[in-house]
Parts: structure tokens; C-alpha cells; sequence
């Protein structure tokens, strides 16, 4: 079976975005998504696709969206959600990975968090307004198995921590 892995950053108001956008410059933590998301599979909704602008090199993008006319270059396209998470399985197995993984947004995060494996959390000490949200993790599912402190750096806008959370059996 293909692990479903969320990648998310978090604000310590649940806000993940604004206005289309990161509301935060967090150039280690661009870093660090780069290196759990290489050589796999995302799948993304239409929104957050449009926010990062192209497909990532190094990884396969799948772009899910009700608009039957949508159409990007170098990207899957899925229709629903239960669509998204097969061209994931095939693709990963494709590229010889166990993951696919689930990079957002709001609204991606909540139809898939049902099915979620394990989730790659950075926790960013900042509470920004902002329009998209993710809900508070509920304790009895999910079980801390890893955490660090990465030193902030120089270009960083605020601190952040990076806990690995996998869903209790
Ligand atoms: N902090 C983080 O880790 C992080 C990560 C990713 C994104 N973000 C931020 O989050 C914000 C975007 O999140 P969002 O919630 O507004 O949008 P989103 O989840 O990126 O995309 C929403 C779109 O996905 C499509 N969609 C959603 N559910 C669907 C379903 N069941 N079937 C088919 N299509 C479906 C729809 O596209 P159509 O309208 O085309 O039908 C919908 O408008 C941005 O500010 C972005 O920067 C933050």
C-alpha cells in the first residue's frame, strides 16, 4: 500500500495561507520540503498549484480540480480526490517510492486527512492572518515519533520546530 504523507507548515493559529500565498518567508523550511518531496509524487490542489506557478522539478505534480477545461503543462490532472489518490499510488510506484505525498492546500489537507499516513509538520512560532486554515491534530490519532529544532536561519522569519506525527494503528 502507498503511504498518503502530508508536507505542511503551520502557524500557531492553525493559518497555513493568505491570499493565495505563504504567509511567511521560510527559505530552510522551502529547503527541507524540497528534500521530503524529491523523487515523489504531491498532489496539490488547483489553488496552491497556481501559487507555486510551474511543476517542481525532481517530483511528479498532480493538480486536482473540478474545472473539466483546466490544463497545465508537465502536470497530472485528477478530478476528485479518490482520482488524485490512484494516479499518486501508480506514480509512486512508478518511481519506485512507497509515498505519495499531499502538499496542500486547505482544502486538500482536510478531504485527505481521513487517509493520511503520517504528516511532516513544521510549526512556525508566528500567528499571521491569514484565509487558509488547518485544523487542530487530535491526540488520540496521532502519535509524535520524531521532533527537532532547526537552527533559524539568517533569511528565516521566524523560528520554527519540525515534528513527524503518524497515525495511531
Ligand atoms: N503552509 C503550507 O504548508 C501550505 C501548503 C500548501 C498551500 N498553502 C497555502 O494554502 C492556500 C491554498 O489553499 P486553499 O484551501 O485555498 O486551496 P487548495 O486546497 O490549494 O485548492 C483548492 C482547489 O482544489 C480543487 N479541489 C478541492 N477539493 C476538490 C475535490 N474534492 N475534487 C476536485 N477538486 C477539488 C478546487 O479547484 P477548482 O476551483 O479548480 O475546481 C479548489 O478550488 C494558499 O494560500 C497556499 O499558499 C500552504
Amino acid at each position: 500500500m502507498t503511504e498518503i504523507v502530508f508536507v505542511l507548515a503551520v502557524a500557531r493559529n492553525g493559518v497555513i495561507g493568505a491570499a493565495g500565498g505563504l504567509p511567511w518567508r521560510l527559505p530552510s523550511d522551502l529547503k527541507r520540503f524540497r528534500e521530503a518531496t524529491w523523487g515523489r509524487p504531491m498532489i496539490m490542489g488547483r489553488k496552491t498549484f497556481q501559487s507555486i506557478g510551474k511543476p517542481l522539478p525532481g517530483r511528479e505534480s498532480i493538480v486536482v480540480t473540478r474545472d473539466a477545461s483546466f490544463h497545465a503543462e508537465g502536470v497530472h490532472v485528477a478530478r476528485d480526490i479518490d482520482e488524485a489518490v490512484a494516479i499518486g499510488a501508480e506514480r509512486a510506484a512508478a518511481m519506485g517510492v512507497g509515498e505519495v505525498m499531499v502538499i496542500g492546500g486547505g482544502e486538500i489537507y482536510r478531504a485527505l486527512l481521513p487517509r493520511a499516513d503520517r504528516i511532516v509538520l513544521t510549526e512556525v512560532d508566528i500567528a499571521p492572518a491569514g484565509d487558509a486554515t488547518f485544523p487542530k491534530l487530535d491526540d488520540s490519532v496521532w502519535r509524535e515519533v520524531s521532533r527537532s529544532a532547526p537552527e533559524r536561519g539568517p533569511r528565516d522569519e521566524a523560528a520554527f520546530t519540525i515534528r513527524v506525527l503518524e497515525r495511531k494503528q
